[in-house]
């Protein structure tokens, strides 16, 4: 599902998650040993809420942020404020990223781009590299082929990690791990790939 109008429905119903993802949080310190992003510009793609910005504001990151939703950019405005956070946010669809070429240090995908149909990945990620500048990085989590998918989240994608690295084919590929959580009793496995790509 990638549609306006149905992120739109989505958003403009209920909550989404509040509290910044783990895996953002282990990026951003990992690879903080030998980069220190204070003072980056990263751009967060399908930044829904705005919890990974929050984050990434927290760490003195100089955020950007885009969704396809109006209403998770007013509810993402509105988080930020609340939080003391300064951000530039647009409402835009991240297949034509609304700004130039060589502009940011990092690029965020938080479970974003594992909204696309498979066709459209890799022009995400060409748009991703496009905006970021020479030396950037490209964060995603994006969900894996082998993992259990909830009934009611039609609208994720999975990839193998072959499929996915090969969407990612502009980008030099500097780490990639794999996350799991169980549920019910270890009786399913939920698992997404954790790539970093450089520029
Ligand atoms: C699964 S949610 C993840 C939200 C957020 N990254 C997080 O971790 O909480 C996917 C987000 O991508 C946004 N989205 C879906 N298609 C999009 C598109 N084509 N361009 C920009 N945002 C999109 C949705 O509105 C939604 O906020």
């Amino acid at each position: 599902m990638d549609t306006h109008a149905e992120w739109e429905t989505i958003h403009s119903a209920r909550e989404w998650g509040k509290w910044p993802r783990t895996e953002l949080n282990q990026f951003l310190t990992t690879l903080g040993a030998k980069q220190k992003f204070a003072g980056s510009k990263v751009l967060d793609l399908g930044c829904g809420n705005g919890a990974n910005l929050w984050l990434m504001g927290w760490l003195q990151m100089e955020c950007v942020g885009i969704d396809i939703s109006e209403s998770a950019i007013t509810k993402t405005k509105a988080w930020l404020d609340r939080m003391e956070i300064s951000a530039t946010l647009a409402v835009a669809d991240m297949r034509n990223i609304p700004f130039e070429d060589n502009t940011f240090d990092v690029v965020t995908d938080v479970c974003s781009i594992q909204c696309m149909p498979t066709d459209d990945v890799a022009k995400v990620f060409k748009e991703a590299h496009r905006v970021l500048k020479p030396g950037g990085y490209v964060f995603t989590m994006f969900r894996s082929s082998s993992s259990w998918l909830e009934p009611n989240l039609p609208y994720v994608n999975r990839l193998s990690r072959p499929e996915l690295t090969n969407a990612m084919s502009p980008f030099t590929i500097e780490a990639t791990e794999v996350t799991e959580q169980t549920l019910f009793n270890l009786s399913v496995s939920i698992q997404h790939h954790l790539i970093v790509g450089r520029k």
